[in-house]
């Protein structure tokens, strides 16, 4: 007799495994396969030796060992709070208390992930309106359709964000009265998951403006994931969205040592309004206590020795080279292929490829399976839009990620991507546009 049903809540019910599942697993099964789908760091670069360094100098001291070895607290080791504010401030040009911060308003999370989970936790009720980029992290999206949340797009052009959409979307909102169920605007700002693209620095201020012009009925927060900051290749650094909320009131930022670092040392940071932090570590207590001590100890040691920022120049050095034989590649094998487009990113791991809209590079088109005939992946730009009020989502548009292939494999899997699109403008012509997986 089967048992009974499990008894899962609301929230479990709607929670789903990631949709590019799929195409990590294919990756795995398949030999010879070039990703560009996988969003993980390149490998030969991961600091082994610099960390176990680390661990080695830690562990050869009894205070420093037991330090790291035993429970933290819930907001983290306070010398690495401490470095995260200067590493901050000192990339925006700023002393903290020019705009009202301390390292009180530091979080140490587990990932950048993690923030990304507390917040909606200490904010969303059911039904609450969260504004995004179109398209946008698509994990993030998973996340807050789990947490009940409603998602409301604003497109994206070269500059990032389009400010007068969200501003149109923010008024219409205001008419409506929905605009007391908006919680929060999210951004990837900086060379952005999935379009590589970065919110042109005139915007920055003009977008806190927003937010603190439509708060009539409670503080719209803005919730600046600058994941990537730290990966950028050429041009100087832009300045936080967050350096032009100087009273910090309105801007949630967080970033994460997983892309110039490691990702296997899961440590990640956020700066915030003093009135969240409260709450947020409620939250986070109940999760964890803290995240692992260790791997804020290791991050410390290293940033203490330099070694961190020696070897964040080294992987920028990696990347900027990935990116540029990426590009590269695409000029070289797509110039003949009418009304195709593809993003020029100055940092982050990714290009994002606009095909002509007969193209169909869902999950459910042909694009997907010829790619994978030819050995190559990507991921489908579709998971990266939430879809209109009809269903409609692009179904043209294709997410590279250039970190993890190796630069042999680079030039060789736009080939192949080129040669799967040769496959489909052939059958398109027969008038056979075949169903995918
Ligand atoms: C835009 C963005 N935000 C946040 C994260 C989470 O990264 P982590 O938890 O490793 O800091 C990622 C991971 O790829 C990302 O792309």
């Amino acid at each position: 007799m089967p048992s009974a049903p499990l008894p899962l809540s609301g929230r479990s019910l709607r929670t789903t495994d990631s949709p590019i599942s799929y195409f990590i697993q294919k990756a795995f099964e398949t030999p010879g396969l070039i990703s560009f789908a996988a969003g993980l760091v390149d490998e030969p670069s991961l600091p082994a030796a610099e960390v176990g360094a680390a661990v080695a100098a830690l562990m050869a001291d009894p205070a420093t060992a037991r330090a790291a070895l035993q429970y933290g607290t819930t907001r983290g080791y306070t010398p690495l709070r401490e470095k995260v504010l200067d590493l901050v401030c000192r990339a925006d040009g700023v002393a903290p208390g020019d705009v009202g911060l301390s390292v009180d308003d530091v979080i140490l999370t587990t990932g950048s992930q993690q923030l990304l989970y507390l917040l909606g936790e200490a904010l969303f009720d059911p039904g609450d309106i969260v504004i995004t980029e179109a398209p946008s992290y698509f994990v993030y999206h998973s996340l807050l359709v789990s947490q009940g949340a409603r998602v409301l797009t604003v497109p994206m052009d070269d500059g990032g964000m389009d400010l007068d959409a969200l501003e149109a979307l923010l008024d219409q909102l205001a008419r409506t009265g929905e605009i007391a169920r908006v919680k929060l605007i999210y951004t990837v700002d900086y060379y952005q998951n999935p379009t590589g693209l970065t919110l042109a620095e005139a915007r920055r201020p003009q977008l806190v403006e927003l937010a603190r012009r439509h708060s009539t009925r409670h503080r719209i927060l803005i919730l600046e994931d600058a994941a990537y900051r730290e990966l950028r290749y050429s041009g100087d650094d832009i300045t936080s969205i967050k350096r032009f909320d100087e009273g910090n009131e309105f801007v949630v930022y967080t970033s994460t040592f997983s892309k110039p670092c490691a990702p296997g040392l899961r440590t990640g940071y956020t700066l915030m309004p003093r009135d969240l932090v409260g709450p947020v570590l409620n939250l986070k207590g109940n999760h964890d206590f803290g995240s692992a001590a260790l791997g804020q100890h290791v991050l410390d040691q290293l940033m203490s020795t330099g070694t961190y920022h020696r070897h964040a120049e080294k992987v920028r050095g990696v990347y900027r080279e990935k990116c540029g034989l990426t590009l590269r590649a695409l000029e070289q094998e797509f110039a003949d292929f009418p009304g195709v487009k593809w993003t020029v990113p100055a940092g982050g791991l990714y290009v994002w490829l606009t095909f002509p809209p007969h193209v169909d590079t869902g999950p459910g088109g042909s694009l997907v399976p010829a790619a994978l005939a030819a050995g190559v992946l990507y991921v489908p730009g579709e998971f990266g839009h939430v879809p209109d009020e009809t269903g409609w989502v692009p179904r043209n548009e294709v997410r590279i990620c250039f970190a993890v292939a190796d630069p042999a494999q680079i030039p060789e899997g736009i080939r192949r991507l080129r040669q799967a699109c040769r496959g489909l403008e052939r059958s398109t012509a027969r008038g056979k546009m075949t169903a995918g997986v």
